[in-house]
């Protein structure tokens, strides 16, 4: 039997330009707001062309000792130079970076998980600890 993780690929941001980069701090106090900025491209650029983009991203918070994730947050980067002159040739683009602001009472795992029109999904992780 197959999963959807069989082709989500997972692999190092530093030389995988597809990898969602997750930064926030990696320990925060419990019911307390703070900020988890994700991106694609940090150190390896991705292409934002008509035809070549990253479409969203999508961010998963798993809290310990519970069954299910709970999704924090999803934005769709909708701007890539479509134009009625054709591709690229519009002046709009969106990039593919967002910030969530969330709290939590237990410590647990970010997911995120980022979507390229032409080379599919992609995800990455981080812990986070409730002092
Ligand atoms: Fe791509």
């Amino acid at each position: 039997m197959s999963k959807i993780g069989d082709i989500v690929g997972k692999a190092d941001w530093k030389t995988e330009k597809h990898v969602p980069v997750i930064d926030c701090p990696g320990e925060v106090k419990a019911d307390q707001m703070f900020d988890v900025k994700v991106s694609v491209g940090k150190e390896v650029s991705h292409p934002n062309t008509t035809a070549h983009h990253i479409t969203w991203i999508s961010l998963y918070f798993h809290a310990e000792g519970e069954k299910f994730a709970h999704q924090i947050g999803r934005v769709d980067f909708s701007a890539h130079g479509e134009s009625t002159e054709g591709a690229d040739a519009g002046p709009v683009h969106t990039h593919h970076q967002a910030v969530f602001t969330m709290a939590t009472k237990k410590s647990g795992k970010l997911y995120a998980v980022s979507m390229c029109n032409i080379h599919g999904l992609w995800e990455s992780d981080k812990d986070i600890k409730v002092a």
